[in-house]
């Protein structure tokens, strides 16, 4: 398994060019499934969990392929994104194995689509993670309210609607991510109309459903928590292109404030970083639009203390928590770190404390208390975002650190040794 050296200290500057949103592209291309036409979609990462989509959709019969294009935009020249043509024609498996539903959650987002299309679907259960249980209730619920028979055997859920879906008034107990873009994929080819309240609000919910309407769905109420979709009888394939992703832009921003440099994110949507920017700036870093994406630049001399607690959208992301909690090993004072969406989201600071952090939890509350320098040592990587926290430590840290497992971090950021070094970091990959 490869591992990453940085040697720490170097205060960053320069540009970095943001990546399509990973829990955009995901989504959307388990909505191929929806048409028997062809999917194009642009500014798609090139990472490991779009891979592994990729492959489950191409074992499902779909046509996948691919090509490097250039990215268009100011500032853009010299920068290319993976384009995916996905087509649905040759679509003749409903079974989503185990072999690649363990490997991403994420791959249950077949389940909607494929019963909605065949009105059949088989689809591993994800299982338990890193994070906690992450439960599939809420996707399961949802679909036999839309009229699916739903049997969980053999570590599958079986579902099945041979006479088609049909809308119906959902009331989500959470307002579930995965759980909104389920439903609301089904229920585009569903007979009638359906409501899904406390839906999720994330951008990526925003891009799935844009991207459905391009494609013939009728869905109204994007961007709030009351969706309402009128069921249509097919739809067509489409060309769109993947919103920038906001927690690689505000783990970038983090980096800028660690190690009190100043960064260009080419790409990045101020808007959709509303509440990291809030709380960066208290923390002393200022997140600024320009023309062509954010600035991210630490303007306080020390690192400023700050509480945070993570919520749903608009709230402070729980994909952001461990990287701000890096940043507050080196406050100067107490800060406080409420983990409100997943249990078990700490898995960063045991680590983050082999590099000399301060951090004692209690329940789901960690309170860290800042110290003056963080020394750098050899860390396991556990997750996509505990292990992109601890190289936002490790480039702080006097020294070297040294993060093992970094399959972690390849699964959600495209190309992040070469950004950072453009920047000015040290770090090396280090082959198996
Ligand atoms: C998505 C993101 C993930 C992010 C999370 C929260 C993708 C591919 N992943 O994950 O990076 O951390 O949103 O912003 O987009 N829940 C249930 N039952 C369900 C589904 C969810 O109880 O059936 C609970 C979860 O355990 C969790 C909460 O709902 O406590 C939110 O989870 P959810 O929004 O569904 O996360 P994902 O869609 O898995």
């Amino acid at each position: 398994m490869d591992r990453l050296r940085i040697i720490g200290g170097q205060t960053l500057s320069g540009s970095v060019r943001i990546s399509g949103a990973k829990n955009a592209a995901l989504p959307l291309m388990a909505a191929s499934l929806l048409t028997d036409q062809t999917l194009i979609l642009r500014n798609v990462p090139k990472v490991a969990d779009i891979e592994t989509m990729a492959q489950l959709l191409a074992e499902l019969g779909l046509d996948v392929s691919d090509h490097w294009e250039n990215r268009s935009g100011p500032n853009m020249e010299g920068s290319s994104s993976v384009c995916l043509a996905l087509s649905g024609s040759g679509l003749e498996s409903v079974t989503a194995s185990y072999e690649l539903v363990r490997k991403m959650r994420a791959s249950v987002l077949v389940l909607g689509p494929l019963l909605a299309r065949l009105g059949y679907a088989c689809v591993s259960m994800p299982g338990g993670c890193a994070i906690g249980p992450r439960p599939v209730d809420l996707h399961v619920a949802g679909l036999r309210q839309l009229g699916a028979t739903i049997l969980l055997k053999d570590g599958y859920i079986e579902a099945s609607a041979p006479k088609g879906l049909r809308g119906a008034v959902i009331q989500l107990p959470v307002a579930s991510v995965g759980a909104t873009e389920n439903l609301m994929m089904a229920a585009s080819l569903a007979d009638g109309d359906t409501i899904i309240s406390n839906a999720a609000c994330e951008p990526e919910v925003g891009d799935l459903a844009e991207c459905l309407v391009k494609m013939g769905a009728s869905i109204s109420g994007v961007g709030t928590q009351r969706l309402e979709i009128s069921g249509v009888s097919t739809l067509r394939g489409t060309d769109y292109t993947v919103v920038p992703d906001r927690i690689e832009s505000g783990t970038y921003a983090i980096v800028a404030g660690i190690t009190g440099g100043t960064l260009d994110l080419l790409g990045a949507r101020i808007e959709h970083m509303q509440s990291v920017a809030d709380s960066l700036t208290k923390v002393g870093v200022e997140l600024t639009k320009i023309t062509d994406g954010v600035r991210a630049a630490r303007v306080s001399r020390e690192i400023c203390p700050v509480t945070i607690e993570t919520e749903p959208y608009p709230g402070f992301p729980t994909d952001m928590q461990a990287q701000l909690m890096a940043l507050t090993t080196l406050a100067r004072g107490v800060s406080t770190v409420r983990e409100r969406i997943f249990e078990n989201r700490f898995m960063h600071v045991n680590e983050l404390a082999r590099l000399g952090a301060d951090i004692s939890i209690k329940g789901n509350t960690a309170t860290v208390v800042g110290v003056s320098a963080l020394n750098g040592a050899p860390v396991m990587a556990t997750d996509l975002r505990a292990s992109v926290s601890l190289l936002v430590a490790g480039l702080a840290a006097q020294g070297e650190t040294v993060i093992n497992r970094v399959y972690h971090l390849d699964r959600g950021y495209e190309s992040i040794v070469e950004k950072l070094v453009a920047c000015g970091a040290i770090v090396e990959r280090l082959p198996e």
